[in-house]
């Protein structure tokens, strides 16, 4: 989908296996995904701490923060919905080409949506973690007072109130954000980065 013309495509001097190797680890995509308030950010934001522990090169794309700018003039039906993921799996594509260990956070509620994300990555580099915390929990923690307002009716398209949710069904992690501990869920997504991805868990000295 391109509506510009007379444009070129230029291969970079420094390719992402150049990168890899200087960063010292492989790169990829996490992609969370759940309901809002089942933990997405939160997580995102400790797993990327983790890593940066570790000495690893990632950086967390988050649904509230690029949605103030990037994707500032999008709503929440469903074509806007779609517009708002696919120019993240564009620029998250950019990011996993940098080398980066990439965290996007979004709702994301449409299987299509996110299947068009993992198409643009090549085998395993996407990696879905579903963060399952059914809507009685999010809906109870309601952090942000939304679900309130939702369920008076001030918020159309509230997802899982009026508007759908479609959660993974082979999602490459599942983590039970609504029961186990933050520290819990992160070590989950680290173990899975260590077995399928090479992931050294050790930090690395200081040069
Ligand atoms: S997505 O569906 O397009 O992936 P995204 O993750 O960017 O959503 O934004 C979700 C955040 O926007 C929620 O965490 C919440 O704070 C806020 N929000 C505002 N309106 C809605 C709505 N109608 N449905 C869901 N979240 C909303």
């Amino acid at each position: 989908m391109s509506t510009s013309t007379n444009v070129y495509w230029h291969d970079h001097a420094i390719c992402r296996r150049d990168r890899e190797i200087q960063a010292g680890h492989r790169s990829c995509l996490l992609w969370f995904t759940g309901l809002s308030g089942s933990g997405k950010s939160t997580l995102a934001q400790a797993v990327d701490e983790r890593l940066h522990d570790l000495g690893c090169r990632s950086y967390v794309l988050d649904g509230d923060n690029v949605r103030h700018h990037l994707c500032g003039d999008l709503g929440f039906d469903e074509d806007s919905r779609k517009e708002n993921i696919r120019r993240i799996s564009e620029v998250a594509k950019l990011f996993v080409d940098s080398g980066t260990i990439t965290l996007t956070a979004f709702i994301s509620p449409l299987r299509e949506d996110r299947e068009r994300a993992r198409s643009l990555l090549a085998d395993g580099d996407f990696i879905e973690i579903f963060c399952d915390a059914g809507l009685e929990v999010c809906e109870q923690r309601d952090v942000k007072g939304l679900y309130k307002r939702a369920r008076r009716g001030e918020i159309p398209h509230f997802t899982g109130i009026s508007s759908p949710y479609e959660a993974p069904d082979q999602a490459e992690i599942v983590v039970r954000t609504g029961e186990l501990s933050i520290e819990e869920c992160v070590d989950q997504v680290l173990n899975y980065l260590a077995t399928n991805k090479e992931l050294s868990l050790k930090p690395r000295a200081a040069a």
